[in-house]
């Protein structure tokens, strides 16, 4: 989809629909103030017979004049006034502006937003593209496309001269982190007989060809052995398809100390061993949403060429209960040299992420944060709106959370105090890989802080918000436009 943003006069503009805005205060906006008498009488009568009613994001379909240069004219109340919009309302009424656009062969679409002063002109087009890419997506690898969707080929923003430079910038970021979240959730909705390890050190591969500033090495089980990555290679041992540690760094600038990504990348999680039960084990393709995330954010970077150094990790393995499966009660040997005594093989995410953050030590970080779909208990803390953030040193946490706000990807902060590492102590190795049934996301992140003494580190559990289940079932991108806020302001 192109997207811009230029002074475009609403009486002479040629476009397959004219999006023009009210507000809740029943105030009209300027560009409504240049339709032409026939437009405004028919909104009027709207208005008089009660259907049009200025809630934020409600919509109506405006007949047109003969004569309009518009083929169509979308209404719709953006929030609260033009002075007063709330970057929610604000994206909430582009969502619903996108998903109507889709329903007609609109072709090309120009956003009155003349007179709009409440959100900067980088906040408007930033979350005009951002919203708009997303809509845009469609899963079509092994199912057709829907009759009757439509897909928008241009979206300009009109805006007066002054402001269509910091748009433009906006539009171009937003389009880019559309993107990054884009590539998170095909790489998730993948189901895992198409995304294996092996497929996702590809696409890391593919990726990496996209930008001179972008380096990839990815090791194999041979060379993770070498090292000693005993702990990761123990979650693979059940599975044929062999794992793979994928490594791919952004260099959009030259720096000594990189921020370092770590993705967990579970293509599927059977539970090993430990069996999870059947029902709803589909859903475990999406346990790679973590790598999916890294992967999606280093796109991200990369199209808005943005000044940063960032290494990407990857622990990509399968969990399956083969022959050579892990069992409960063995012991295995981590790349810190600290031994872990298995007693649940579907605690496999916190097996392969800390021998990745072991690794990420080589990189003398300046921060580290992994992303994974670690525990089934952080979506009973937390729901679906929050990923869990956990982190060792509060002005990391207090960045993250910032950046989830600003994105609209939001986290919240849980404890990580020394009370809750009590119930990882075993009797057989240095620790064991569960703690107990309560609190289970905070043991899990209390597992992985033994690994992350070296570097200012934090956890986000994106169980809850990697993706959607039931009828909407798909990956989310999540945390995609938190990661990339973190990493342009870090
Ligand atoms: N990938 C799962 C976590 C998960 C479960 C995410 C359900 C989203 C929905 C993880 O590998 C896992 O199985 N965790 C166990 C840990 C337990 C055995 C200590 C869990 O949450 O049940
Ligand atoms: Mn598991
Ligand atoms: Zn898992």
């Amino acid at each position: 989809m192109e997207l811009s943003s230029k002074p475009l006069p609403l009486q002479t503009s040629k476009t397959g629909c004219a999006i023009v805005a009210v507000f809740a205060d029943k105030t009209f906006s300027d560009d409504y103030k240049r339709l032409d008498s026939t437009s405004q009488d028919a909104i009027n009568r709207l208005i008089k017979a009660g259907d049009f009613t200025f809630k934020a994001g409600q919509m109506a379909w405006i007949s047109t004049p003969a004569k309009a240069t518009y083929q169509r004219l979308l209404l719709v109340c953006l929030g609260a006034s033009a002075s007063e919009l709330s970057l929610k309302d604000y994206t909430h009424s582009l969502q619903a502006i996108a998903r109507t656009l889709a329903t007609r062969p609109v072709g090309n679409a120009i956003l009155y937003l003349n007179g709009i002063d409440a959100l900067s002109s980088h906040t408007l087009g930033f979350w005009a593209a951002e919203v708009f890419s997303k809509q845009a997506y469609r899963y079509t690898t092994t199912k057709k496309p829907k009759d009757g969707v439509h897909a928008l080929k241009s979206l300009q923003l009109s805006l007066p001269k002054a402001q269509n430079k910091a748009a433009n910038q906006g539009l171009a970021e937003g389009e880019a982190v559309g993107h990054g979240i884009n590539l998170a959730r095909q790489l998730g909705n993948l189901p895992g007989n198409i995304c294996t390890p092996t497929y996702l050190a590809q696409e890391a591969a593919r990726l990496a060809k996209t930008d001179k500033r972008f380096g990839l090495t990815v090791l194999d089980e041979k060379a993770m052995s070498k090292l000693g990555m005993g702990s990761l290679l123990s979650v693979a041992r059940g599975s044929a398809e062999p794992p793979r540690l994928i490594v791919l760094e952004y260099k959009g600038k030259t720096s000594k100390q990189p921020h370092v990504l770590v993705g967990k990348g579970v293509t599927f999680d059977t539970g090993g061993i430990s069996l999870k039960p059947g029902a709803g084990m589909d859903e475990m393709k999406f346990d790679m949403c973590g790598a999916a995330s890294v992967l999606g954010t280093l796109a991200a970077l990369a199209q808005m060429q943005a000044a940063v150094h960032v290494v990407g990790i990857i622990a990509a393995v399968e969990n399956m209960p083969g022959s050579r499966a892990t069992k409960p009660g063995d012991v295995v040997s981590s790349l810190s040299g600290q031994t872990i005594e298995i007693l649940n093989t579907d605690a496999e995410g916190r097996l392969i992420l800390c021998d990745a953050l072991t690794y990420a030590e080589r990189y003398k970080p300046k921060t580290v944060v992994d992303i994974a779909t670690l525990t089934g208990a952080c979506v009973v803390a937390l729901g679906h709106y929050a990923s869990g953030l956990f982190a060792n040193n509060q002005a990391l946490a207090n960045a993250l959370l910032n950046a989830g706000e600003a994105a609209q990807d939001r986290a919240w902060q849980m404890p990580l105090w020394d009370d809750y590492q009590k119930g990882l102590e075993s009797n057989f190795a240095d620790m064991a890989n569960i703690g107990g049934r309560e609190g289970g996301s905070i043991t899990a992140a209390c597992f992985l802080s033994r690994f992350t003494k070296a570097y200012h580190w934090a956890h986000l559990d994106i169980a809850g918000t990697a993706w959607h289940s039931g009828g909407a079932k798909g990956a989310t991108g999540r945390p995609v436009g938190l990661l990339v806020n973190y990493l342009l302001n870090a």
